[in-house]
């Protein structure tokens, strides 16, 4: 289908795919972001013309000026959001559109222009459809990368003129390695993730990159991930260096830090406050100071705490590592409150549970 018009966008199918058996043996064991699917699509914006220039084609690399603004100054954000293969061959997407409208809301703070919900939409869905043979069956999904960057060759500082939008895809399983029960934490005392007015509710790269040295803080000490408190006092829970966080206590109620702006407002978080609520749980978003976190977890009044985002879907945390010592949770294991969230949530995204709210979108 060569120069094909597919909607708006011009699909030229890569010369150079994969071969099935190659794919096939790839796919066994995808790991999390190392490979990549035969196609890509991107779209151009210019000040004055739009978006232009829409196109599905062979997956290739960019050919940038050196003063590519978003070189110098990182204009850049980005998605992440899953496909998956049900049990009857149709391939599924979960809240999509929640994505798109957080897209917008990143570029609007990164001074940005916003891409219409419906052309993000169908930019992906034209991805998942070129490149459907890649989504894993079992366990795995087919993770998605939307991203738009600034493009301009230009060394002032201001919003650039001119930008890419581009949705890449990566066969996915497990985040973790090895499919971890639960995970390790560790506190960051030197490093924050956000301060109020900051950009941490918005999902950029430059989030991430101030992220990495309190990451590898929490690698050298044989943790799985960072769990970053407050910039204002370095008292109060916010979130993990990839993923939202929730506290269940012994009476069955469920802590999430707020969205007061320093944080990234997951949909996998929204959507457990959902399932959590219609399952008969109080469920708070209040803050939670990491000194009560290691009071309650001593005392047995928390039972359990997760972690929760598309890469990591839902996954228990064992225990929390600090300068000032470790901590376990309940049995360090995780607990049936988690796997049942986890469970309802992994379901309704692989249509073998109702999906009552309507989240989920057939490609
Ligand atoms: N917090 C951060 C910093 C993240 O990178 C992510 C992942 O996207 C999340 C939370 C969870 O967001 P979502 O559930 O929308 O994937
Ligand atoms: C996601 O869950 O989509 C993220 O962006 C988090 C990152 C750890 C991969």
């Amino acid at each position: 289908m060569d120069g094909q018009h597919s909607s708006r966008f011009t699909v030229t199918r890569s010369s150079k795919t994969v071969a099935a058996n190659e794919r096939a043996t790839l796919l066994e064991d995808p790991g999390f972001g190392r490979l990549f699917t035969d196609h890509m699509v991107t779209i151009r914006y210019t000040e004055g013309e739009g978006w232009h220039s829409h196109s599905v084609g062979p997956r290739e690399p960019f050919q940038i000026d050196p003063a590519c603004a978003v070189l110098h100054y990182a204009q850049e954000i980005f998605e992440g959001m899953k496909a998956y293969r049900l049990a009857d061959g149709s391939i599924a997407m979960f809240r999509p559109e929640e994505n798109a409208r957080r897209f917008a809301q990143s570029a609007e703070r990164l001074a940005m222009p916003e891409i219409p919900e419906d052309l993000f939409l169908e930019a992906v869905a034209e991805l998942v459809k070129i490149d459907a043979d890649w989504i894993p069956t079992g366990e795995g999904s087919l993770y998605l990368r939307p991203f738009l960057f600034a493009s301009e060759a230009f060394l002032g500082v201001r919003p650039s003129k001119e930008y890419i939008f581009c949705v890449i895809a990566s066969p996915a399983g497990a985040y973790f390695k090895g499919g971890k029960k639960a995970v390790t934490l560790w506190v960051s005392e030197h490093y924050t993730r956000a301060a109020r007015g900051g950009t941490g509710a918005a999902k950029c790269g430059g989030n991430y990159a101030a992220s990495l040295v309190a990451q590898k803080e929490a690698t050298e000490q044989g943790c799985d991930q960072v769990v970053f408190l407050d910039a204002a006092e370095n008292k109060w829970v916010e979130e993990l260096g990839g993923m939202n966080v929730f506290f269940v206590m012994e009476d069955g109620s469920i802590v999430t830090p707020p969205l007061t702006g320093t944080i990234l407002p997951g949909i996998t978080r929204n959507s457990i406050i959902t399932l959590a609520r219609a399952k008969g749980h109080d469920v708070r978003e209040e803050p939670y100071s990491f000194a009560q976190w290691r009071a309650d977890a001593a005392s047995g009044t928390l039972r359990e705490a997760f972690a929760c985002g598309t890469a990591a879907v839902v996954t228990a945390i064992g225990t929390v590592r600090s300068k000032d010592g470790d901590f376990t949770i309940g049995n360090g294991d995780g607990g049936l409150v988690t796997e049942s969230l986890r469970g309802e949530l992994t379901g309704i995204q692989r249509g073998t549970v109702a999906d009552p709210a309507g989240w989920v979108h057939i490609v």
